[in-house]
């Protein structure tokens, strides 16, 4: 939806922009509503260095076409559906002011734009024969490239800004490398190859950044995101942030199997919900060494050892800790706990021999959720006897047992955390 306003948003102020160049012959000028079906559509403009409208080629008797000669568009071109199209070719084609977009040619397997230095947006869907696409692009507001077999990219290289940028499920790309420096919205790369491997090491901010399924990614110079980071469901053993300084939203690391180690031991604040979470072979969780403040809850969940957060002066939110791990303790979470610092009304923190649960206020009850009390909770609770929390000494005083039962349910409401992190992420 950001998407598509987004784009609207640039298709009017592009619109605003074609108005009418008086140098352009009127034969150069694209009635609306008009569309190019056969070569000599096209060919009746190759006698126009500036070409104004909007061009859409479509149908299908085309196999092969060819803007030739037209160097700058003032408005969108757009090739959809054009069922019988092997490849396109506008290699003289500078600028496009609007739009350029290839939607659902499932046979095309070669577009050629050699020249493009300038557009506005580039929308490639559904390009199931493409495999390579190059330009020489220097310009661009929005990138989006969805459901392509397209394996190399080496049409960004000289991008330095964008507002944003959203490679999804180009199942064949591997790696990319990238010089953007900015991103004023947001990036976004998941359901590509399998083992791609991204490579953003000028970016300096971005607004949103989410990467997914991939097996790396580097962003070495990386220093502030404005509103969420979120790394999720990759292959990545290890993640270096560490020019990382501030998150102005949330920050999560979920579900990255083979994920070993994190170091953003620069980072000092997340504005949002700190999540690192079913990472299952992340055990020490020791590079938030300088996390100072976090603006929403504080979750920690897998089988780790280790979670150093030394510099932790202040959570908004609640916490929930919990690890699979008999050696991992809980005493300096809750000594931040008992210090005021975890500001939420609900603190949780377990292991897989003990576990300590605290409500402090009677409204907590209510923000865990009561559909998560599950059967299984309460019926822990009626036992008088949390699993091993209640024989545990380290169990803090604080702790009651009816509190106990209603943040016990952490299935439901950790679930519930993932689920809303994920959603913010979208
Ligand atoms: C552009 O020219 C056409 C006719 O040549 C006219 O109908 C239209 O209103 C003009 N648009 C602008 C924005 O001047
Ligand atoms: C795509 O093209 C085919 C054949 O030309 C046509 O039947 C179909 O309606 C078109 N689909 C769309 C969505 O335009
Ligand atoms: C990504 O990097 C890994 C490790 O260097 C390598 O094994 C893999 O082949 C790379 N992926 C691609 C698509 O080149
Ligand atoms: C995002 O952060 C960057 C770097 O701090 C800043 O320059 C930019 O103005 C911010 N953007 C928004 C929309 O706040
Ligand atoms: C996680 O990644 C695997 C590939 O590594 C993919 O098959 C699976 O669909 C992804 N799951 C989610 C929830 O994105
Ligand atoms: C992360 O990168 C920085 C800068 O290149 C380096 O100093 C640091 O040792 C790296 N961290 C890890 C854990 O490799
Ligand atoms: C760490 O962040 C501070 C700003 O908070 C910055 O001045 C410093 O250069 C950063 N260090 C690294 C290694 O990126
Ligand atoms: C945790 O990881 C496992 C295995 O990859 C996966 O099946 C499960 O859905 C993940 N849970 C969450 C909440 O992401
Ligand atoms: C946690 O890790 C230990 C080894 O470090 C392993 O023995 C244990 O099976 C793991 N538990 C789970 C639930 O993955
Ligand atoms: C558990 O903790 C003890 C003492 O802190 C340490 O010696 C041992 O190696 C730890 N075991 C694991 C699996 O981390
Ligand atoms: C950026 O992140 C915020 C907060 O998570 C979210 O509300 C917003 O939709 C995201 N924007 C984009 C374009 O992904």
């Amino acid at each position: 939806m950001q998407f598509k306003s987004t784009i609207f948003a640039a298709a009017l102020a592009a619109t605003a922009l074609a108005a009418n160049d008086t140098d352009v012959p009127s034969s150069c000028s694209i009635s609306s509503g008009a569309t190019a079906t056969a070569q000599a559509d096209l060919d009746q403009y190759s006698g126009c260095t500036t070409l104004v409208g909007d061009l859409e080629i479509t149908g299908d008797s085309l196999t092969s076409a060819s803007l030739a000669n037209v160097e700058e568009l003032q408005g969108s071109l757009i090739v959809n559906n054009a069922s019988k199209l092997n490849d396109f070719h506008a290699d003289s084609l500078k600028k496009v002011t609007d739009t350029l977009s290839l939607q659902k040619l499932y046979i095309l397997s070669a577009a050629s734009f050699g020249a493009l230095e300038e557009v506005d947006t580039i929308q490639f869907i559904t390009l199931p024969a493409i495999s390579t696409f190059t330009t020489n692009l220097k310009s661009a507001n929005i990138i989006y490239v969805s459901d392509t077999a397209l394996e190399t990219v080496n049409a960004f290289t000289s991008l330095q800004k964008v507002a944003s940028f959203n490679m999804n499920n180009n199942k064949g790309l591997g790696n990319l490398e990238s010089d953007l420096e900015t991103v004023s919205d947001s990036l976004e790369f998941s359901s590509n190859g399998n083992d791609a491997n991204v490579t953003f090491d000028k970016l300096i901010w971005a607004n949103n950044i989410t990467i997914r399924d991939v097996e790396s990614a580097s962003f070495t110079n990386l220093e502030s995101v404005n509103q969420s980071l979120g790394f999720i469901n990759n292959s990545i053993s290890t993640l270096n942030l560490s020019s990382l300084s501030s998150v102005g939203g949330s920050f999560s690391v979920v579900s990255n199997d083979e994920l070993t180690e994190v170091d953003a031991k620069n980072l000092t604040s997340v504005g949002g919900g700190f999540v690192v979470a079913n990472n299952t072979d992340f055990k020490s969780i020791n590079g938030f060494s300088k996390l100072a403040t976090v603006g929403g809850a504080l979750v920690a969940t897998g089988n780790f050892t280790e979670l150093d957060l030394s510099s932790l002066k202040s959570v908004k939110g609640g916490a929930q800790v919990d690890t699979s791990s008999g050696n991992f303790s809980c005493d300096a979470l809750k000594s931040l706990q008992s210090k005021g610092a975890i500001q939420g009304d609900s603190f949780v923190c377990k292991n897989g021999a003990t576990s300590t649960s605290i409500k402090l206020s009677s409204t907590s009850g209510s923000s865990s959720g009561s559909s998560s009390r599950t059967a299984t909770s309460s019926g822990a609770s009626s036992s008088g006897s949390v699993s091993d929390s209640s024989d545990s000494s380290s169990t803090s005083t604080h702790t009651s047992r009816g509190a106990a039962a209603a943040d016990f349910a952490p299935a439901g409401s950790i679930l519930g955390v993932f689920a809303a992190v994920a959603a913010a992420l979208l």
